[in-house]
């Protein structure tokens, strides 16, 4: 097994007062980050074989098909994924970027040390000229603190995981990357894209009920976590679409009034009805892509799409050097 390197930028979060008062909160609700424990990240990847979820299939299917010319537009030496899960979804890429370079060093970056395993097991045969490097840190502080090299880099961020954030968190992530892309680097984005509102909403409440259980593991993740008293039963999976700000919103709704002993020893109750938010899934127009990119120092040279227009892959270049 490869070794993992750790980086952080040392900033401790003051993890027990935020669960806290995220529960408080009118607005109940938990860190999106807690869906994916070993459990989470499994019973994801079952989310991705079903029939309703869409996405991976149709952004893996533009990788294919446009493999080659991303690599080409590129020019890139190394490739450097940001969350990167399993890297299912990567090895085309690599092995087009080894047709037309000597060796090639792929970063895989997660906050899962098991999803860097998973990676490096998916990856591992491909080529001796393939250099994999393991890289376990956490996206939204530690960006700043990556090393950089001479090679051209191709940065990339897939899944749509951009549309876990909102528009704030969005432009910070997006910021950070484009101030560490050099002249020569550049950056592949994966989106989801506003559509048909059924299709979408499907895609969150499939027939098997395997996002359910993925929503409902999240209670189980913060009780060993905070030692919790959550109990998944008293809870009913809800995602919902809200067309005015195009994203899915993924709660837990109460079905029994249920008292949750907190960090601080205090007790919360909860009525039948109320909601526990655990995760937004933007769906992004072209108008809202242009906002963001812009606002982030980001300049699209290519967006590449399937049939239906489904999902996008864009490939960006830092705005300071143009
Ligand atoms: C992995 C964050 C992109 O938002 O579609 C799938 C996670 N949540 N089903 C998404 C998810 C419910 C997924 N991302």
């Amino acid at each position: 097994m490869r070794k993992i390197e750790s980086i952080s930028s040392g900033r401790v979060s003051k993890n027990k007062e935020n669960i806290i008062s995220l529960l408080k909160n009118k607005n109940k609700s938990l860190p999106t980050k807690y869906l994916y424990d070993d459990l989470g990240s499994k019973l994801f990847e079952e989310i991705c074989d079903t029939e309703e979820y869409y996405l991976t299939r149709t952004e893996k299917e533009i990788i294919d098909q446009y493999s080659m010319d991303i690599i080409d537009t590129s020019c890139a030496q190394e490739i450097f994924e940001l969350g990167s899960g399993s890297s299912k979804k990567t090895k085309r890429l690599i092995l087009n970027a080894l047709e037309n370079n000597d060796n090639v060093t792929y970063f895989s970056f997660d906050i899962s040390a098991k999803a860097l395993k998973m990676s490096y097991n998916q990856l591992r045969k491909i080529s001796n000229k393939l250099h994999i490097r393991l890289i376990k840190g956490d996206f939204n502080n530690d960006l700043n603190i990556l090393s950089s090299s001479k090679k051209n880099r191709l940065y990339m961020f897939l899944g749509s995981t951009i549309g876990n954030f909102d528009d704030i968190q969005a432009k910070k992530f997006l910021s950070d990357i484009s101030n560490i892309m050099k002249e020569n680097d550049s950056f592949l984005l994966g989106v989801d894209r506003v559509k048909d509102e059924k299709i979408i909403k499907m895609a969150y409440n499939d027939k098997k009920g395997i996002t359910g259980k993925f929503n409902k593991n999240i209670l189980n993740v913060v009780n060993k976590e905070y030692k919790l008293n959550f109990n998944e039963n008293n809870f009913a999976h809800n995602a919902k679409y809200n067309l005015q700000k195009s994203q899915i919103e993924m709660y837990l709704e109460a079905i029994t009034q249920q008292s949750i002993i907190l960090p601080n020893k205090e007790s919360l109750d909860i009525n039948i009805g109320e909601k526990i938010l655990t995760e937004i899934s933007r769906k992004f127009s072209e108008k809202t892509l242009k906002m963001l990119f812009n606002k982030s120092a980001l300049v699209p040279i290519k967006c590449y799409t399937d049939k239906k227009n489904y999902f996008s892959l864009y490939l960006l270049k830092a705005k300071k050097y143009f």
